[in-house]
């Protein structure tokens, strides 16, 4: 993928995605390792940076009025709900397939977000 395929021109937030983009390669090495615990930065970085990154681009949109703003924060509510759902699993779970496969799952929608509603905040400046 094309960095210009998703920057939107403010520099953390694109920064953050590059890193969500990179969640893809962790994920793939957690499975590989078939190790358990190498979930746990996953789900940390989902639940620590992920959900300030939503509050960061929240804040952006809302110091300009921006128009979509209702759309992505609900899109921003159903991810985060996910994340705590996707914790529940793996602390409940002694298994760790299940919340790879969730974990699979959330990164591929997420990518689509960032590639069909994020990128609508180009250009945008708070
Ligand atoms: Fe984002
Ligand atoms: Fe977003």
């Amino acid at each position: 993928m094309k960095n210009d395929d998703y920057e939107i021109g403010i520099q953390s937030i694109d920064d953050h995605h590059h890193e969500v983009f990179q969640l893809t390669t962790m994920l793939d090495r957690a499975v590989r390792g078939n190790k358990r615990d190498d979930l746990e930065p996953i789900l940390d970085f989902l639940e620590r940076d992920l959900l300030d990154h939503f509050q960061e681009e929240e804040e952006v949109m809302r110091g300009v009025n921006y128009e979509g703003y209702l759309e992505h924060h609900t899109q921003h509510q159903v991810f985060e709900a996910r994340i705590h759902e996707l914790r529940r699993v793996f602390n409940t779970s002694p298994h760790g397939a299940h919340v790879v496969y969730g974990i699979r799952r959330f990164v591929d929608a997420l990518i689509i977000h960032i590639l069909t509603i994020d990128v609508k905040m180009r250009g945008l400046q708070s």
